[in-house]
């Protein structure tokens, strides 16, 4: 497989793989990729919906997401549509997917199917760099720490988007306490786990210590250092490690500057494992 790099964090573009011939054989060798690189991407690929989860399916097993309904016949799939004028689009703000889980996501695909002529990239960023580069006085105040996750309710997910469906799950609000610092299960490394869409508070500190302190750290996760950008083009997957990175949906839609265009991605979710 020839990969460009797409930063000197993380990304890697794979060129020339076509994903329906993705096979337990080479299998492996993208998952080898995703391992190291945390967010694959793999442009003009054509797939049908039942490739599109039978691929997914190679991660492991498929979950359903929290708030939202999935697309129909296929419920493994949510559709994020961001409509014409709308000047939103889902997952604006730094965040690790549905952190607010018990079992958090392993793995999250997209597959882009509109793009506006400009705008609506998506930044990625490296969370096993941001732990090695954090300062030490912060590390050692951290280590061992917990920290209490918590979802934003269906409304954070439905509200902006006139053409995203609640799963009918409207008042359900989900709450778990996860490591600040977890480790990769496969491959052992250390991870820096808060984010500053769902993590609300350390455990075992006053409430304006753990603020600032979190504060501290959601600030240093935003280096630039840490981060590579994908520039969407339709029939492009990105493969992302939800465990060890963080993303952010820029949603830079201005009148003339790609607002007025619809937005359209597939997303299927992978069950995780519980933060250790
Ligand atoms: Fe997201």
């Amino acid at each position: 497989m020839n990969v460009d790099l797409v930063s000197g964090a993380l990304g890697a573009e794979v060129n020339n793989f076509d994903l329906n011939s993705l096979s337990n054989k080479n299998f492996e060798e993208v998952n080898n990729l995703l391992l190291e690189h945390k967010v694959v991407f793999f442009r003009d690929q054509s797939l049908t919906l039942e490739k599109f989860i039978k691929i997914a399916s190679m991660f492991g097993p498929i979950e359903e997401h929290a708030y939202v309904k999935g697309i129909e016949k296929y419920p493994q799939i949510t559709r994020i549509i961001k409509a014409a004028n709308e000047k939103n689009q889902w997952g604006e703000g730094w965040h690790s997917d549905v952190s607010y889980d018990l079992t958090p996501s392993k793995v999250i695909i997209l597959k882009s199917l509109k793009i506006p002529p400009i705008g609506g990239d998506t930044v990625f960023s490296n969370m096993e760099l941001a732990l090695e580069t954090l300062d030490e006085d912060i590390k050692k105040i951290i280590q061992n720490k917990r920290a209490i996750h918590t979802s934003n309710g269906s409304k954070f997910f439905v509200e902006n988007y006139s053409k995203m469906e609640s799963n009918g799950k409207i008042g359900e609000q989900y709450s778990n306490e996860h490591p600040i610092i977890r480790t990769h299960p496969e491959t052992g490394k250390k991870i820096l786990y808060v984010n500053p869409t769902y993590t609300k508070k350390i455990v075992g500190l006053p409430d304006d210590e753990s603020s600032d302190l979190l504060n501290n750290i959601f600030k240093h996760q935003e280096r630039l250092d840490l981060s590579c950008r994908f520039k969407w083009t339709e029939n492009a997957v990105a493969i992302l490690d939800n465990r060890s990175t963080q993303h952010y949906a820029i949603a830079d839609f201005y009148p003339e500057r790609g607002l007025g265009h619809e937005r359209v991605m597939d997303r299927i979710s992978i069950v995780g494992d519980k933060p250790f």
